[in-house]
């Protein structure tokens, strides 16, 4: 089974006063601008960066705890909770639990960690370890305590996780280094095209967050994956008339660099990414991810649909669905044609207080958005869009 989050809570965190959101193999969040959909997906970035870089280190790129608390004038802590089937001895009645709150106290920023998950096979119960600033004790899944050993953090910036990810002992198990591992894989991407234009060093290893290495992924899609690059280009044939191949070439300078070019019709020289579409370089590079043999298990993708046609949505949002076998999948988007490709139960539709400025997130259950479709005869981007399913300006 593919490892996924079936679940995300949050408290306090921007303008997730309280959420509870589940999600599927393939999420498409949906609703207005500053409706919350960033701040969502944001979650998953910054417990990625506090896994990958530590807390401490989380908080201080995004300028200090108080620009990720929410802004309500009250005193409250910053709570984010993950559910999800992860570690090997997870499951539906018994997924792996983690929890980072973070508060404030006398000044100074303080967190507290819980992480409960199934440490063997078979019947036993689930297991909690926990963490406050300094100390680690382990306490039983009913609270009381199961060992009067506490352990100190490694260091009280890095995660509860890491800690026990490195003791990696008989007691706790491969538990918190495995799903430390799928946290520090999480892919984010929110390409930046100008970058992505830009013939990059040839390297090993995937397309980066904001695909600035964009020409070398690609080659390396070509190198291992033959078949895959013939995939991808076919799905951009699909979408862009007169599109023929892709071609690599070695560029110039002192370190060694690939250029992507694209064959067109018509013309007699390829064209580099410098000179193709911005449409072009996004979508390449969406393909990109989304072909990749080996992705992480987790894949976010910020505005999925931007700069896209729609027809070339239909080949995404199939793309998509094929990959989400093999990457779970969370997109935000604000195209009624992608949502009409959607079943209810991919279709997260936000809102936002308009007084109280606190993101609703879902604001209709998948049960709802499925009879309004079935009611209606309409396609659920179609509903969406008319307002009748929630999710579009007042
Ligand atoms: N610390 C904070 N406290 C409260 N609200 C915040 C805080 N930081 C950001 N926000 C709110 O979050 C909003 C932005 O939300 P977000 O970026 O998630 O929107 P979005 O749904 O992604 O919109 P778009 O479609 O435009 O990308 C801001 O407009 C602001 O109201
Ligand atoms: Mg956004």
């Amino acid at each position: 089974m593919v490892s996924q989050i079936t679940r995300i809570e949050a408290r306090n965190y921007k303008s997730l006063e309280q959420v509870d959101v589940a999600l599927g193999p393939f999420t498409v969040l949906v609703g207005p601008n500053g409706s919350g959909k960033t701040n969502l997906l944001s979650v998953l970035r910054f417990v990625r960066d506090a896994a990958r870089f530590g807390i401490e280190d989380a908080l201080r790129t995004r300028g200090g705890f108080d620009r990720i608390k929410r802004q309500d004038g009250k005193q409250g802590r910053v709570t984010l909770t993950l559910h999800g089937n992860v570690t090997s001895h997870a499951s539906t009645g018994a997924p792996d639990r983690y929890q980072l709150s973070l508060g404030t106290s006398k000044g100074e920023v303080t967190r507290r960690e819980e992480f409960t998950y199934k440490r063997m096979a078979g019947q036993g119960r689930r297991i909690t370890l926990s963490a406050n600033e300094t100390a680690v004790a382990r306490i039983a899944a009913d609270g009381s305590d199961q060992s009067a050993q506490t352990r100190r953090l490694a260091s009280s910036t890095t995660t509860m996780l890491g800690t026990f990810a490195q003791l990696n002992d008989d007691e706790v198990g491969r538990g918190p280094s495995d799903f430390l591992d799928f946290l520090t894989d999480i892919r984010y991407l929110d390409p930046a095209v100008r970058e992505a234009r830009v013939p990059s060093r040839l390297q090993r290893g995937s397309i980066d967050d904001s695909a600035s290495n964009l020409s070398a992924a690609l080659y390396e899609l070509s190198r291992v994956d033959p078949d895959g690059l013939e995939a991808l280009t076919r799905d951009l044939r699909d979408c862009l008339p007169g599109l023929e191949a892709i071609e690599f070439r070695q560029g110039g300078g002192s370190a060694e660099t690939v250029v992507v070019s694209l064959v067109e019709a018509g013309l007699t020289r390829p064209i580099d990414l410098a000179d193709a579409s911005f449409g072009t370089v996004r979508l390449l590079a969406l393909l990109t991810a989304l072909h990749e043999p080996n992705p992480p298990a987790l894949t976010v993708i910020e505005e999925v649909d931007h700069g896209l046609h729609p027809y070339a949505l239909d080949v995404l949002v199939g793309r998509m669905r094929e990959a989400s076998k093999r990457t779970q999948l969370l997109v935000a988007s604000h195209s009624p044609t992608l949502v009409n490709r959607l079943e209810a139960n991919e279709i997260v539709v936000c809102d936002r207080d308009a007084e109280s400025g606190e993101s609703i997130i879902p604001s209709r259950s998948a049960a709802e958005i499925a009879a309004a479709v079935e009611e209606s005869g309409y396609l659920p981007g179609e509903l969406w869009f008319s307002g009748s399913l929630g999710g579009v300006p007042n």
